[in-house]
């Protein structure tokens, strides 16, 4: 008898165009794969638990700054906004949000993964009774369209915690901020987690912890694309590296072969000579002078900035130019 669940053949436009990308990543000169292969079910476990190591100082710095300045960022924000919530995820530091805000008419979390979006939507409509709750299942670097609360709303805020706008190349984040601006519409604004410019020394191990979560998180990637692609990468063939690349202001994740070896995408062979390295993942590190700017090419204006006492972390505060 045969008692396994057979494998869908997924050959949607949506994965051809993935495969596509893969192949056309692995086949450059600096191979490359997109970091969103790291959030299948078990990448996006072991990120929560990077989220918590002791060298991760990225969470729990911005969660501090959040509680001591979240009176002051209302008063910014203002009476009556709906708050959107780009790549809501779980939805944890919403509440901080939402908790400081003077009667907020709604909350529009926008995310891909379909499980996490309907969770939490469901558990933010408990917490928060008063606000009208309006999940958009959509992918944010793209345009959405943002549903009207039935209530009347002063103010449109995006809030992107996390750094996540650092693993944006820069132009790409300039595009990303573009949407945001067209989000939020005419007297929108912004509230972003933006990771600070730091020496190498502090950086780097929030990046190669020593429990190897972050190793684990990077090397995840291989298996979740051979499932999703049966593709034959051997995990135990490739390491984790990370490192921060000062001239370019941003932390790089790799995954660096560890031997000559030959890996089928699709049938086709890709080499790999022993030390060659797949670029998984850029985290862009900003001081104030360059975020400004990237602000500004994103069509917002930077006009508040809160940091913690050791200057790791910022939350930004944008109004729409
Ligand atoms: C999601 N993002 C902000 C994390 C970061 O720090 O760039 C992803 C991550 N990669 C390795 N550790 C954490």
């Amino acid at each position: 008898m045969n008692d396994e669940t057979p494998t869908l053949d997924d050959q949607s436009p949506a994965r051809r165009e993935e495969l596509a990308q893969l192949r056309a990543g692995l086949n450059e000169k600096r191979k490359w794969i997109s970091s969103m292969y790291f959030y299948d079910e078990k990448g996006s476990e072991l990120f929560e638990r990077i989220t918590t190591l002791p060298e991760y100082y990225l969470t729990r710095t911005e969660v501090a700054i959040m509680q001591a300045f979240a009176d002051d960022m209302a008063a910014c924000i203002g009476s009556s906004a709906t708050v959107i919530e780009p790549g809501s995820g779980a939805g944890e530091k919403i509440g901080l949000l939402l908790r400081a805000l003077d009667e907020p008419v709604a909350y529009v979390p926008i995310e891909i993964a379909r499980g996490h979006l309907e969770a939490s939507a469901e558990s933010l409509a408990q917490q928060f009774p008063a606000i009208e709750v309006l999940p958009v299942w959509a992918d944010f670097t793209r345009p959405v369209e943002i549903p009207s609360p039935r209530r009347a709303s002063k103010r449109r805020v995006v809030y992107f915690p996390g750094s996540t706008i650092g693993n944006f190349e820069p132009d790409d984040a300039v595009a990303l901020l573009g949407n945001f601006a067209d989000m939020v519409g005419p007297g929108g604004v912004a509230l972003l987690g933006v990771d600070l410019a730091k020496s190498a020394a502090m950086l780097e191990p929030a990046y190669n912890d020593s429990a190897g979560v972050t190793a684990a998180f990077n090397l995840n990637m291989l298996d979740h694309l051979n499932r999703r692609f049966r593709t034959d990468f051997v995990r135990d063939n490739f390491e984790h590296l990370a490192f921060y690349n000062a001239g370019r202001w941003r932390i790089e994740m790799h995954l660096k072969s560890r031997c000559d070896q030959v890996v089928h995408v699709d049938g086709e062979a890709v080499h790999f000579e022993a030390g060659e390295t797949i670029h998984t993942e850029s985290s862009y590190k900003y001081d104030d002078k360059r975020f400004a700017a990237l602000a500004e090419a994103g069509g917002f204006k930077l006009l508040r900035t809160w940091r913690d006492p050791d200057a790791l972390f910022s939350l930004r505060y944008l109004a729409v130019e």
